[in-house]
């Protein structure tokens, strides 16, 4: 179908489709996992917003998953320019309900170099929850800077730097509802 897109958006690599049957099975994962138990999914501010609401209703279709999925959200900001980030992640707001002694797991839009993702599993792995697992949508594995263990992923993310479905650049295209490429003159060089 032919659909005009934004100004800025070059063209649509991940369609609302696509993103809705990768959580689904990262959903039906996810319920076998932790079936007849409780979990707590803290999603990561601002980017796994939508990702996040979009799989804990998913986990809640299937059938004998957990019992008791509650939802807690972190921010973290990462230094470096406008679209890559650096080694340097900052807690930004904390969840509202300590984890000790809860299964969590952490919802991701991305990993790319995983610095993010190897700080909030730090932080959270020191507070003694029961256990402590991460989710992202999308993977960059080429990108990796630190070794960060993902146990559940949905799709792997073509070398691109991508926005929508909560994903931004500089605060702009998270609500498109697809998961698109930005036009490279749009980035800085
Ligand atoms: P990491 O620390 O490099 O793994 O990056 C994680 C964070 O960087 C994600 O939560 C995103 O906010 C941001 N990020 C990484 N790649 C992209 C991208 O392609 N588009 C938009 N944001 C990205
Ligand atoms: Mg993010």
């Amino acid at each position: 179908m032919q659909q005009t897109l934004p100004t800025g958006i070059e063209r649509v690599l991940i369609t609302p489709d696509d993103i809705a049957a990768a959580i689904r099975r990262i959903a039906a994962e996810v319920a076998r996992d932790y079936a007849g138990g409780s979990l707590v999914l803290v999603g990561v501010l601002k980017g796994a917003v939508f990702v996040t609401a979009d799989l804990a209703r998913a986990i809640a279709d299937v059938p004998d998953g957990p019992v008791d999925v509650q939802l807690d959200f972190i921010a973290v900001s990462s230094y470096g320019n406008a679209h890559r980030s650096s080694g340097e992640v900052r807690l930004v707001q904390d969840t509202t309900h300590a984890i000790e002694g809860r299964h969590v797991l952490i919802v991701e839009d991305i990993v790319d170099n995983g610095h993010t993702l190897h700080y909030l599993r730090a932080m959270l792995g020191n507070r003694q929850p029961a256990s402590l697992r991460a989710a992202v949508l999308l993977d960059k594995p080429y990108r990796r800077a630190v070794d960060v263990p993902v146990e559940y992923v949905g799709l792997t993310c073509p070398d691109e730097f991508v926005v929508g479905y909560g994903l931004d650049y500089q605060e702009r295209y998270r609500t498109l509802p697809y998961i698109a490429k930005l036009r490279p003159e749009v980035l800085p060089a």
